[in-house]
């Protein structure tokens, strides 16, 4: 994945191959493999030191939610990461990130606006662990345990109109804070969904993963997680969440509207333009596997996209 338009998250055109995944394999197992790399790379840390939500973790798990694979090994999510505001390698610094005091502005087209203190929306929305399949579009996979709440819960408390068809993700724009926000690219990063996705039982606001706070490299202190779209609608560090009638231009939709599209519903049989869709690197062992529709969620999305068949639902 790269900045450059041309490229936007291309992969080494390898890794979409077995051979090639196979190199990849040992190339990353062995960037991870050295004894403490984890514990000293900056951008590892927690949330913060003085995280006040650090007791409320690990929260109770939902059994619902459960996979038909092995949850990847915290240090690998930890290592291999897309926050483009601090880097377009994988293995990323974003220690400069400050997440306390953090604020989630709730605006647009809501009974009344409000700006709410992270950590009293997580005292009142209470917390959860699902684990979830995490599927980037550049055909990589993990499964990660997130902790955190429905995102029906934090609309529920936000009281948008009816007006309202879609919910617009924007994460903080601090040039200060994020080197990556002094390229030409067009920041903020943001994201959406319609309402009717948005409030799909599936649809998860991440404040933890793996029985703790959110790491800064996973988008602390809040994201989220659609895990039967491609990752790159999961916006993290998010601070503004706007409910509004026309559908937001996403981040990736603004550089190359070709290629990433609004809905970007995981689809094995569509291939990105650049490479084949049908398998996935899992990052546990990186093996090839095949990609699932929906990435194994069809039960519980495929009735949202009834009658849009001439959207690009996959793309
Ligand atoms: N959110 C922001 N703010 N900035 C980003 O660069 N990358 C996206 C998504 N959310 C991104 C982002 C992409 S491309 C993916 S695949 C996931 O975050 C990666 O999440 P992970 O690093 O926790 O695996």
């Amino acid at each position: 994945m790269h900045v450059i338009r041309r490229k936007a998250w291309e992969i080494p055109a390898s890794l979409t191959t077995p051979e090639a995944a196979f190199v990849d394999r040992r190339a990353f197992l062995a960037g991870l493999g050295a004894a403490g790399a984890y514990v000293a790379w900056p951008g590892r840390a927690r949330a913060d030191d003085a995280d006040p939500s650090a007791g409320l973790y690990p929260a109770q798990r939902n059994p619902a939610y459960t996979l038909d694979r092995d949850v990847t090994p915290e240090k690998y999510n930890l290592n291999y990461n897309n926050f483009y505001e601090y880097s377009t390698n994988k293995r990323l610094d974003a220690s400069a990130l400050k997440t306390r005091p953090w604020t989630v502005k709730l605006d647009g087209l809501v009974e009344k606006e409000q700006t709410v203190d992270i950590d009293a929306l997580i005292k009142t929305m209470g917390l959860e662990e699902r684990l979830y399949r995490h599927r980037c579009v550049e055909a990589w996979s993990m499964a990660i345990p997130w902790t955190g709440f429905p995102l029906k819960k934090l609309i529920e408390f936000a009281k948008p109109l009816s007006s309202a068809s879609y919910v617009r993700f924007e994460t903080f724009l601090d040039k200060k804070m994020a080197p990556g926000q002094r390229s030409f690219l067009p920041w903020p990063y943001v994201e959406g969904l319609t309402m009717a996705e948005a409030i799909n039982d599936l649809a998860f606001i991440a404040t933890g993963a793996y029985g703790k706070p959110l790491a800064k490299v996973q988008g602390a202190p809040i994201r989220l997680a659609t895990p039967w779209k491609y990752g790159f609608k999961s916006a993290k560090s998010i601070v503004k969440i706007s409910f509004v009638d026309k559908r937001p231009e996403t981040f990736w939709e603004a550089l190359g509207p070709d290629e990433y599209g609004f809905w970007a519903n995981v689809n094995p049989a569509v291939p990105h333009p650049r490479w084949s869709q049908a398998q996935e690197t899992f990052l546990n062992d990186g093996q090839m596997r095949p990609t699932l529709i929906f990435n194994g969620y069809a039960e519980q999305v495929a009735s949202l996209y009834k009658g849009l068949d001439k959207e690009p639902l996959y793309m």
